[in-house]
């Protein structure tokens, strides 16, 4: 987060809050959320992109004072089940400021999110259409629709690769010609108001010039649907996937920079098009809240254990072991993501060593940070921090082997309050029957 500094006895501070008494009064582990930090990305995307939509994608991260903040931030919210709608509505998000995704909504879903009146649904397949369709009929109401379109852009975390034919679940492809049919059959279907196209070609991206060739393509079904039925479609929205830092070798696009980029795409093809410029959305999740939380842990133990690579102990790595881990961050166990860690109750002159964080789980993949150096004094009941926890950590966190989901506090100007309060053994007990 932006509001990190060192205190007295180098203790770290967040928003002028020690680290230490953080710990303290919520226990650990702990995801702290840097609110002015969110708040502040929030701005910079708004004013990256003056003129488009800005929809938070709550899969990254929700909860119902998140939720407040985005939206008294100006933006709008992207969900994409049931629960995140019901989160978004029970903290008062306007439901004209929601979007609607998902691959397999339900009828019941679909049903409550016609009926709370969302602003958009992104449509992803021919069943929905029909589901829909007889929905609005029933209802009497003509829902807003994007046709979400698979690109052909094949996203990967550092880079992209444009693929003839996808292999994926989400959307109607290009080739073959599924985008346009669902579109036409939109447009065929008087009840179902067809506003745009939307595509969204993967997450953590860094090579902004994926998000040009999506934009060019899905640019292209726009004037062939004007050729064909003579309806310029109002709006567009490109999606989500802008990259963040995780360590310092990251180098991710700003948001002004991917805007001007994608700005520049829009305007030109349009024009070359003779298309009017349809009115911009993009939905970024993980760019606005990753960055702005960390998690703090408490070391419980400190193993020096040989690698096996040079034969002896000294050729080892120390396995500090944190009271939390998977559950509360599963992305380094399931993408091999990269973090870092920091030493954060105090600084150290000792010696640099080669670490891993991992968790209390009953598993060896159980690894929180990979490899990273820790003072070689590092011992139980030092805090250590993990920046960058903010998207899908929380979200995707789990209850394995019965350990409690860490609580977020939000920090801001020298305050702290709790936002999501951490889990008891008695909320895991509460689901069994019997
Ligand atoms: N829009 C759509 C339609 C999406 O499917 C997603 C993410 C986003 C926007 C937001 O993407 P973002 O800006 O946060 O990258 N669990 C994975 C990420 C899955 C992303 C799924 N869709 C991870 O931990 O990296």
């Amino acid at each position: 987060p932006r509001n990190v500094a060192r205190g007295p006895g180098g203790a770290l501070t967040v928003a002028g809050l020690d680290v230490r008494d953080l710990a303290a009064e919520y226990g650990t582990p702990a995801y702290v959320l840097d609110e002015d930090d969110l708040r502040g990305r929030c701005r910079e995307f708004r004013a990256a992109f003056p003129d488009a939509d800005i929809y938070y994608a709550g899969k990254a991260f929700l909860c119902r004072a998140v939720v407040r903040m985005i939206a008294e931030e100006g933006l709008f919210l992207d969900v994409c089940t049931g629960g995140e709608l019901a989160t978004a509505l029970s903290a008062g998000m306007p439901p004209a400021r929601i979007g609607f995704h998902g691959n397999n909504k339900s009828v019941a879903e679909l049903t409550r999110a016609v009926d709370a009146g969302v602003g958009r649904i992104i449509v992803d397949s021919f069943t929905e259409i029909d589901r829909l369709t007889e929905l609005a009929r029933e209802r009497r109401v003509r829902p807003k629709v994007l046709v979400r379109v698979t690109v052909g852009v094949e996203a990967h975390t550092h880079e992209f690769i444009a693929t003839a034919h996808e292999d994926q679940k989400f959307g109607f492809s290009l080739a073959g010609g599924a985008a346009a049919a669902a579109a036409f059959k939109i447009l065929d279907e008087d009840v179902l108001e067809l506003r745009g196209l939307h595509s969204h070609i993967g997450s953590q991206i860094f090579d902004a010039s994926g998000f040009e060739v999506s934009a060019r393509r899905v640019l292209a079904l726009q004037s062939q649907i004007r050729d064909a039925r003579g309806v310029e479609l109002p709006e567009l929205d490109l999606g989500g996937g802008f990259g963040i830092a995780y360590t310092t070798q990251d180098d991710p696009a700003t948001p002004h920079d991917l805007a001007k980029r994608l700005r520049k795409i829009v305007d030109g093809e349009c024009a070359a098009e003779n298309l009017a410029v349809p009115h911009l959305s993009v939905e970024p999740g993980r760019a606005i809240v990753g960055p702005a939380v960390f998690t703090l842990y408490e070391v419980g133990t400190v193993k020096s254990v040989p690698t096996g690579t040079g034969g002896d102990a000294a050729d080892g790595r120390a396995y500090v072991s944190v009271d939390g881990g998977m559950s509360d961050n599963i992305r380094t166990a399931l993408y091999d993501a990269s973090y870092s860690a920091t030493l954060a109750n105090r600084t150290s002159t000792a010696q640099p060593m080669l670490a891993r964080v991992v968790g209390k789980h009953c598993e060896s993949g159980d690894i929180v940070v990979k490899d990273e150096f820790l003072p070689a004094d590092v011992q139980p009941g030092d805090l250590v921090a993990v920046p960058g926890t903010g998207a899908y950590c929380r979200s995707m966190a789990s209850n394995y082997n019965h350990v409690p989901r860490p609580p977020v506090v939000a920090v801001r100007e020298g305050r702290a309050r709790l936002i999501v309060r951490r889990e008891t053994e008695d909320d895991l007990l509460a689901l069994d029957v019997g």
